[in-house]
């Protein structure tokens, strides 16, 4: 059995060494990606609305263009293809498909994800569809978005669509992604679309999320026959700053919000409302049926793992009285984003997931890190990027070996992209890509990747 040891013990790491079946792939978004943001019937998101906002996003960049994966996406499907990336997930744009958020449905929408959908088909690529990405209709935003009760509905006849329309071919589902990062960024700190703040906007959009979550996977239950089906998490290893009482008070409280709120009513475990008293105000919300209608039997849960954060009691955060500590002030190794390179989190995040007793699954899907790239004579020497993504994977293989839920794991991600309120200045791709041109080149941990993924054993 290979070892993970570090790379400066030269040892090795192998695909064969995890389960035949397990899957590994690239993930992606539709927002990040596509570009062409009014290309054919195409409605405005509230991403194309919150990237006008003075301010919103570093050096005011936009992601009109993006990656121009709506034109490239065969040239990006076949440079996949090369890099023996065999699992390609990504995300379906609301305002592509029903432009209006309600309504009429868009056959160039449609017709779209038709050819991507087929063209990985017809490249051996298994497509692994995310309902929600974060990019709803800026007509819906405007009468309440996540926070008003109707999003429901709304959202119930979307997924309709989608599963009526791409179920025949499409067997990999993710209902959300991050609804703690949409809510909390999104209607909470106002850092990201639509840029609403307090908890009275919070508060109902984390009940309706979580609610739209079980909501979507009963409808892709009833329309896709043998489907796979998840909903993806934000998750962080959560370290307290010192054993005092209080430090390890604010810690649970932190775990309770970053890493419980979203999957424990799914299970029937309700809001974490005693780790987190605040919480108590969601049930103005809560309508009689609802807790059991928030309950779904996913096949799998994706977790999105980065880093790890460590928390103190603080006296002026209102609600929590908790804070995290920075990693800039921790003397830690970190990525552009300012977060620490810590591999472990991510097996303590198998582990905490795997242990609920009614997930049946985790999978991995996203990890990466963004670090300065530079092009040099056509080529990206990237070496901290390949020795992350070597060190989380040999966490992630320790938790297959531990017999762990573990059962896939997807780069974040495939091209340099559109890094929300951060712009194009943290590159997180295995592929780089020059904005002026859109020229793609595969960096050193792309090839890496590549080899990894050939299943021969690679010398590291
Ligand atoms: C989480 C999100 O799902 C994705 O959109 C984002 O780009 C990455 N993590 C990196 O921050």
């Amino acid at each position: 059995m290979p070892n993970f040891k570090s790379k400066k013990e030269g040892a090795t790491i192998d695909k064969k060494a995890f389960p035949k079946n397990f899957v590994w792939g690239v993930s992606t978004a539709a927002y990040q990606i596509e570009g062409a943001y009014n290309a054919d019937d195409k409605g405005t998101s509230i991403w194309d609305q919150f990237v006008l906002k003075k301010g919103a996003i570093y050096g005011g960049q936009t992601a009109q263009v993006a990656c121009d994966f709506y034109h490239r996406y065969q040239e990006d499907i076949l440079l996949m293809k090369s890099m023996n990336i065999e699992n390609f997930r990504f995300s379906l744009a609301w305002t592509r498909i029903i432009p209006e958020g309600q309504g009429t449905v868009s056959q160039a929408g449609i017709d779209f994800y038709n050819r991507i959908i087929n063209f990985c088909l017809e490249q051996g690529i298994v497509p692994w569809v995310t309902l929600y990405h974060w990019d709803l209709p800026q007509v819906l935003e405007d009468k309440g978005g996540w926070s008003n009760r109707e999003v429901l509905q709304w959202f119930e006849n979307y997924v309709e669509v989608c599963t009526k329309a791409f179920g025949d071919r499409v067997k990999n589902w993710m209902v959300l992604n991050e609804p703690m990062v949409f809510t909390g960024a999104g209607y909470f700190l106002g850092v990201h679309a639509p840029g609403k703040k307090g908890l009275q906007n919070f508060l109902p959009a984390v009940h309706y999320a979580t609610l739209s979550q079980a909501l979507g996977g009963r409808i892709i239950r009833k329309n896709v026959p043998n489907a796979n089906i998840g909903t993806t998490f934000s998750c962080s290893q959560i370290t307290p700053n010192s054993d005092k009482k209080k430090d390890l008070r604010a810690a649970e409280k932190a775990d309770a919000l970053l890493n419980r709120l979203f999957v424990e009513p799914t299970l029937g475990l309700g809001y974490p409302m005693e780790s987190v008293p605040v919480l108590e105000k969601i049930r103005k919300y809560i309508q009689p049926g609802d807790m059991e209608n928030c309950l779904f039997d996913f096949d799998f849960i994706g977790i999105q793992n980065y880093t790890r954060e460590v928390v103190r009691h603080s006296y002026t955060v209102p609600y929590l009285r908790a804070k995290i500590v920075k990693a800039t002030k921790r003397k830690v190794q970190t990525t552009l984003m300012d977060w620490e390179v810590y591999p472990p989190s991510i097996y303590e995040m198998i582990t905490k997931f795997s242990n609920y007793e009614k997930v049946k699954k985790v999978i991995v899907t996203e990890n990466g890190a963004a670090f300065e790239d530079r092009l040099d004579h056509g080529e990206v020497n990237d070496p901290q990027r390949t020795q992350y993504l070597q060190n989380y994977i040999g966490q992630v293989h320790k938790a297959a070996e531990e017999n762990k839920k573990v059962a896939g794991y997807f780069v974040w991600t495939f091209t340099d992209n559109f890094e929300w309120a951060e712009g194009y200045f943290p590159r997180f791709g295995l592929v780089h890509i020059d904005f002026k041109t859109q020229k793609r080149t595969i960096k050193a941990s792309g090839k890496w990747y590549r080899s990894f993924l050939k299943e021969s054993e690679v010398l590291v």
